[in-house]
């Protein structure tokens, strides 16, 4: 679909930030508007993602207002997690706000679900285009989300400090990471880290048959055991955890570290400790390939909207930045691979 706005006149690009955030958003922030107003057009910073949408919270951005912010983490814009589907009147609440701020084309930074919301509005005929962010790299039509390298460097870096303190007291260290859906940062961090276990959602495990592996593992001379959890994989048998929501109606995880934890010390004569790393999985200055792809991503995405087309999303096709169609990028979750998933089996315990 292509958006009414010429690309002949200097055009006004609405910008937001939505869902969780993740290290980058703040280089592609800084990539949009450097593109766009270098043509001539403007930026316009809507605040706290679709919340500030819906309530009209709109900011101009100068090229001299996103000096210096390549590095930072979090978003200058701020985000939420609120849905114009479930907590607005959909389409209309967000149509009023870009006719009155004079939007020819919203550019929305979001994870699945943000850009699932944006690919409806873009099907209600209103002009978006995305750019795919997200720490659990769970997007489709990209090979990897805006955020993902960041913070697998630092689940790594936390793997190999927990490696000396386990080893150092004959320890099974279990270290929960995030991953709602799907493993990749437990996949990638779990490999890089030479985990001697990854569960993840996307395949069952036994947790006897693990526990008789590491038992194996200490008796034989190793003096420490890496196993690197995805938060949302199923809780052991037996063992359930507390339901509970954010303000959004979004169910919060976490918690499943502990109970394998607890249970690979029941089946192993091993003491075992959980290191759940929660928020600093997200938080602090993005790697330099996420600020490279962020810069790439944002680049893009406004040449795409100061072209005129929309209903597409910028994306990593190799080593190319290419755009797909929003809507079917967002369709289905990307789930890690078995076979990724297997390679790193070859390391397993
Ligand atoms: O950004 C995705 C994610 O990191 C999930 O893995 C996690 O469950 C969720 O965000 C938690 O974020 P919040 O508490 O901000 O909703």
């Amino acid at each position: 679909m292509t958006n009414p706005a010429s690309p002949h006149r200097p055009l006004r690009i609405g910008l937001l930030t939505a869902g969780g955030d993740c290290p980058g958003l703040n280089a592609a922030i800084r990539a949009v508007v450097a593109r766009v107003t270098a043509s001539g057009s403007a930026v316009i910073g809507i605040r706290s993602g679709w919340e500030g949408l819906i309530n009209g919270e709109t900011i101009p951005l100068e090229r001299d207002d996103v000096r210096g912010i390549v590095a930072r983490g979090g978003t200058i814009l701020g985000t939420s997690r609120m849905d114009p589907y479930v907590h607005g009147k959909g389409a209309e609440s967000v149509r009023e706000t870009m006719a009155a701020a004079r939007i020819d084309c919203l550019l929305v930074i979001g994870g699945d679900g943000s850009l699932r919301t944006a690919a409806r509005l873009s099907s209600e005929g209103l002009p978006v285009v995305g750019i795919p962010k997200s720490i659990d790299n769970d997007i489709g039509g990209t090979d990897v989300s805006l955020g993902f390298h960041t913070s697998v460097q630092i689940v790594t870096d936390a793997i190999d400090r927990l490696t000396s303190t386990a080893e150092s007291h004959n320890r099974i260290m279990v270290i929960e990471v995030m991953g709602r859906t799907t493993g990749w940062i437990a996949t990638y961090a779990g490999m890089a880290g030479g985990a001697e276990s990854i569960l993840i959602p996307e395949s069952p495990y036994d947790l006897k048959d693990l526990g008789d592996r590491l038992t194996q593992r200490h008796r034989t001379g190793h003096d420490y055991s890496i196993v690197v959890v995805a938060e949302g994989v199923e809780p052991p048998p037996g063992y359930e955890l507390p339901i509970s929501v954010d303000a959004f109606g979004f169910s919060r995880l976490g918690g499943v570290g502990s109970l394998i934890a607890r249970e690979l010390e029941r089946l192993t004569d091993f003491e075992s400790r959980v290191t759940t790393l929660g928020y600093l999985q997200r938080g602090g200055t993005p790697t330099a390939f996420d600020r490279v792809l962020a810069t790439r991503f944002g680049v893009r995405a406004a040449e795409v909207a100061m072209s005129g087309s929309d209903g597409l999303m910028v994306a990593l096709n190799g080593d190319r930045v290419v755009e797909v169609d929003l809507d079917a990028a967002c369709r289905d979750v990307r789930r890690v691979p078995l076979d990724l998933y297997s390679q790193a089996g070859w390391f397993f315990a």
